[in-house]
């Protein structure tokens, strides 16, 4: 678990208030998010580069609740967005203009021309085409835009294929050994100022020796662009640190900071990082209710009232979330394997298979824990099921940051005749 949710009394707190509490006020299934999670996460983070001039961009996409991000923009952090919609909630929730970086293959003109007058710290450039469409807009904005070469360093992240992006032949980054010509070119055109080296190698990793790999393959470019004068100063480390899922022991954000500053050490550059799940993965919980608990001919099925429509992670990614009776079992309880199922209509709705579980009714809670990061994000309204609330516990307080969306918000603007009286 984390330091936010932990049992007391026999029941499951986030902080100091009771889940029960909150699913009698918010109902199910709902995210919970821990601010005493939060803010610890952040704060380990943000500590293991006190001794360096490093800006923290939270990775918008991870959890972009306006209470979220703003936990972090109040504690110092930047941003690292990659739509026009990440960096209007990023503004909205109060991070500086010059705290945001934007990263995407495929930002739009519109997107340049708002990033370019919000007035951000840096375009992570991800192709040629996007480097001189950015300097044409610049140009005729009359600004001078600050950029990072994404390069793609050919490292395998060994993560799900799905979430890897740093290897040769991934849509992403420009490849390490075309670099110093795209330098080159960026060098030629008036709208850009080639700032800094970015790269990001994939997302949920547990080892220390990609990020070791990757991090040398960019301080060595640093250093070759350098020396052939470009004017690098910033170095852009990515995101991508993992977080324990079920007991598993990643890399600690220190042993990555020390390896992160050991590297770029002597370049004269201040560093930034795009942590996204590390800050907030384990910050939350999706909480639901039992509805059946159906016997089948060979198994046993506990179905909730939370589907894939609210956390896709294990369809998508067949992710493993660790879930968790509300009301704490007892120490000697019978531990028997169940598949844990939501009520859409798919196969693929399902959140554990032959999980060991102690028994669990109809009606009673439970939490799926890890569910801060890529949960709320990625809902959608799938089977006409309304995305879930969000709410912010702090102490005994509780917010509810997004209320849950009614059933009104599913269609009101939908048109049962489209074409009535067309000619
Ligand atoms: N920077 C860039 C350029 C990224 O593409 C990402 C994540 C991050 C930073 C943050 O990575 P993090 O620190 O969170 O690992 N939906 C997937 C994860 C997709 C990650 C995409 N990029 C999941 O649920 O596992």
């Amino acid at each position: 678990m984390s330091v936010g949710f932990t049992y007391q009394n026999g029941v499951l707190y986030a902080d100091d208030l009771p889940l029960t509490s909150i699913a009698e006020q918010v109902g199910t299934p709902a995210y919970v998010y821990s601010a005493r999670a939060l803010e610890a996460a952040y704060s380990r983070f943000a500590a293991a580069f006190a001794d360096r001039d490093a800006l923290i961009c939270y990775a918008v996409k991870a959890n972009s609740n306006l209470a979220t991000i703003g936990c972090f923009a109040r504690l110092g952090a930047g941003a690292d967005v990659v739509s026009g919609g990440e960096l209007a909630r990023a503004l909205a929730a109060g991070v500086p203009a010059t705290k945001i970086v934007f990263a995407g293959v495929g930002k739009t003109i519109a997107e340049m021309e708002q990033a370019l007058t919000a007035g951000i710290l840096q375009f992570n450039v991800e192709s040629e085409p996007e480097l001189l469409a950015l300097n044409q807009v610049a140009l005729r904005l009359g600004k001078r835009a600050e950029i990072a070469v994404r390069i793609n360093p050919d490292v395998d992240a060994g993560t799900h294929a799905k979430i890897t992006t740093g290897k040769m032949g991934n849509k992403f980054g420009i490849d390490i050994d075309r670099a110093a010509e795209v330098y080159a070119l960026a060098a030629t055109l008036p709208g850009i100022d080639a700032a800094a080296v970015s790269i990001h190698i994939g997302s949920q990793l547990t080892d220390l020796a990609p990020f070791q790999a990757a991090f040398e393959r960019q301080c060595g470019l640093v250093r070759d662009l350098q020396a052939a004068g470009h004017k690098i100063r910033r170095i852009d480390f990515g995101g991508g640190l993992g977080i324990p899922y079920r007991g598993e022991e990643p890399v600690s954000v220190e042993a990555y900071a020390a390896t992160a500053k050991r590297i770029s050490d002597g370049l004269g550059c201040s560093l930034v990082f795009e942590p996204g799940r590390h800050l907030v993965g384990n910050a939350g919980l999706l909480l639901a209710r039992t509805v059946f608990v159906k016997q089948g001919s060979s198994k046993r099925f506990l179905i909730l009232d939370a589907a894939m429509n609210d956390l896709i992670r294990p369809t998508l990614y067949e992710a493993y979330h660790e879930i968790i009776p509300v009301v704490q079992p007892a120490a000697d309880a019978t531990i028997d394997p169940i598949d844990i199922v939501g009520p859409i209509c798919e196969t693929g709705d399902t959140f554990a298979k032959d999980r060991p579980m102690p028994p669990v009714a109809a009606g009673e809670l439970v939490a799926i824990l890890s569910s801060g990061a890529y949960g709320a994000v990625m809902a959608s309204a799938y089977n006409s099921r309304p995305q879930p609330p969000e709410v912010l516990v702090s102490g005994q307080n509780m917010a509810v940051i997004k209320p849950r969306r009614t059933l009104a918000d599913l269609f009101a603007d939908e048109v049962a005749d489209p074409f009535t009286g067309v000619a």
